[in-house]
């Protein structure tokens, strides 16, 4: 996992207490891709909880990453429909992702190509947690 996070832009990875952490949250799962042998060479994370307005629950695509040599195989868009099929199950009536390197045109056409568009969404991030990484 730590190595898959590397491969999305945070070098620094994560921290078993973290994954931990996230491993038992009721309300976070996880899909691992693997090769033959097992190794991992892809993973998506996903969020979900129930919201007022929706009377129901929205769901959040929160890390995707295919490991390099195994990108445009198929891998990403199998993790996504692992998750569209789990969301359908979950009963969510949003499922969404909010993503920096979303705005790249390669991965702007994955999403497009697995289902998602473009929301005008004006998404804020207090200063003060910037700093906290
Ligand atoms: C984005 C990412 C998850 C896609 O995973 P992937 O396994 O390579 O994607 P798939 O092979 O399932 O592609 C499905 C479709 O998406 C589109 N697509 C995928 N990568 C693309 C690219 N680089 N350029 C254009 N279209 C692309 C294609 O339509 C593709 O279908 P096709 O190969 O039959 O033409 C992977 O490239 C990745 O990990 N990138 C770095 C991290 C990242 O950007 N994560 C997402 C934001 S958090």
């Amino acid at each position: 996992m730590a190595l898959l996070l590397r491969e999305l832009g945070y070098p620094q990875g994560t921290d078993q207490q973290t994954v931990h952490w996230v491993i038992s949250h009721p309300e976070i799962e996880i899909f691992v891709a693997g090769d033959a042998q097992d190794r991992p060479v892809g993973m998506v994370s996903f969020s979900h909880r129930p919201q007022l307005r929706l009377r129901g629950r929205v769901a959040t695509v929160d890390e995707l990453v295919v490991s390099e040599p195994w990108r445009r195989r198929g891998v990403g868009r199998a993790l996504l429909a692992q998750v569209v099929e789990r969301g359908r199950v979950l009963s969510v009536k949003q499922l969404q992702l909010i993503s920096p390197l979303a705005s790249t045109p390669e991965t702007r056409q994955f999403y497009q190509a697995c289902g998602f568009s473009e929301m005008d969404s004006g998404i804020f991030r207090h200063a003060e947690t910037e700093t906290r990484r």
